[in-house]
């Protein structure tokens, strides 16, 4: 391989959406159907090194992606060489070829998507690598190309995806709401089972799109909790944000179980510690629930009332391991090596 020109390490959070991204009205940008609303989760992370080989034609050496010490799959390989394909592109450095290795430091049994912290990390080093100049926000259009909810995962704490009106894309990327320190919630992960997905999110998300009745309502439904939700978390009125996040989670899935055919998540446990989380929050235990496309769900209360809420999730019969999160910072750089 040739000698790098420069090379840098990256690391970036995975987030755990309040507002749900659910539905896409571009499949091959991911320009989502309406806004989300999303908090970044440390201290889970991925770590991600580029480095950027400048002196020959690419075309003889393809771009390397080790991802956890093992050569990607060929799915990973393509999606993460079409984001850098992007990046090139913009850079105007169409014959870089990179190297690009990745870890992530959460098990996959936490069922977070590791594509989010994965393509924030990768279009950040790709651009400090480099020795680039390009914006959180034009970073944030790229890693969305990549994965729709990776585009939150360049900033820290509270996070909105503006769902854009432009048809190439580039007014749709996330924005800062507020910082980590405005509001230390904590999350307890409850895994569920840690096997792979009867469906994945992508393909769930379109065939919701293109089949279900409820999605029309389901996307009016974010539009009108979107302003709430960015008004409960500026006020820290945790009990309005609850009340938003659940209803966001539950109408997702149900927009879910209309398509053709339906798609279903969640599992026994999933539905015990639902329940358990509203007789909690009855009893003045303030905590209350998301889930993503699978079936570990996920309790979010303040940093003070964690010990309690991972006890009691981790009594639920069907809940196998509880692993703990706290709102973490934007994507950093770690690392960056110029060649002399
Ligand atoms: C249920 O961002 O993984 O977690 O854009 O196809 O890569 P693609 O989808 P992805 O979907 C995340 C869906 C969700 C809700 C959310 O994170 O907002």
């Amino acid at each position: 391989m040739s000698k790098p020109l420069r090379e840098a390490t990256v690391l970036a959070h995975p987030n755990i959406a309040l507002i749900k991204y659910w539905g896409k009205r571009d499949d091959r940008l991911n320009l989502p159907c309406a806004g989300s609303i999303a908090v970044t989760v440390g201290p889970l992370g991925t770590r991600t090194r580029v480095r950027w080989h400048v002196d020959g034609p690419r075309t003889k050496a393809p771009d390397r992606v080790l991802l956890n010490g093992s050569l990607a799959d060929e799915g990973t390989q393509k999606r993460v060489v079409r984001v850098l394909d992007l990046f090139r592109a913009r850079a105007g450095v169409h014959d870089w070829q990179a190297e690009v290795e990745s870890e992530n430091d959460f098990p996959t049994a936490a069922g977070l998507a590791s594509s989010a912290s994965g393509m924030a990390a990768l279009v950040m080093a790709a651009n400090e690598a480099g020795g680039f100049r390009f914006s959180r926000q034009a970073l944030s259009v790229l890693a969305r190309q990549g994965s729709g909810s990776g585009c939150r995962s360049l900033h820290g704490g509270f996070v909105e995806w503006l769902k854009g009106e432009r048809e190439d894309g580039e007014d749709s990327h996330a924005v800062a709401l507020a910082p980590a320190s405005h509001w230390p919630l904590a999350v307890a992960i409850g895994v569920v089972d840690a096997g792979p997905k009867p469906v994945s999110s992508r393909d769930a998300m379109v065939r919701t799109f293109q089949t279900s009745p409820y999605h029309t309502g389901w996307v009016t439904r974010v539009e009108r909790d979107l302003p709430g939700a960015r008004r409960a978390v500026a006020e820290r009125d945790f009990l309005t944000l609850a009340a938003l996040a659940e209803g966001s989670c539950l109408a997702m899935f149900g927009s879910m179980l209309g398509a053709v055919p339906p798609v279903l998540y969640w599992q026994a446990g999933s539905v015990a510690a639902m329940h358990a989380v509203w007789a909690w929050r009855r009893e003045g235990v303030p905590c209350f629930f998301t889930l993503d496309a699978g079936p570990n769900i996920k309790v979010f209360c303040p940093a003070e009332a964690l010990d309690e809420v991972v006890a009691r999730l981790a009594a639920i019969p069907g809940i196998r391991q509880v692993l703990r999160g706290q709102v973490g910072g934007p994507a950093q750089v770690l690392e960056q090596v110029e060649q002399t």
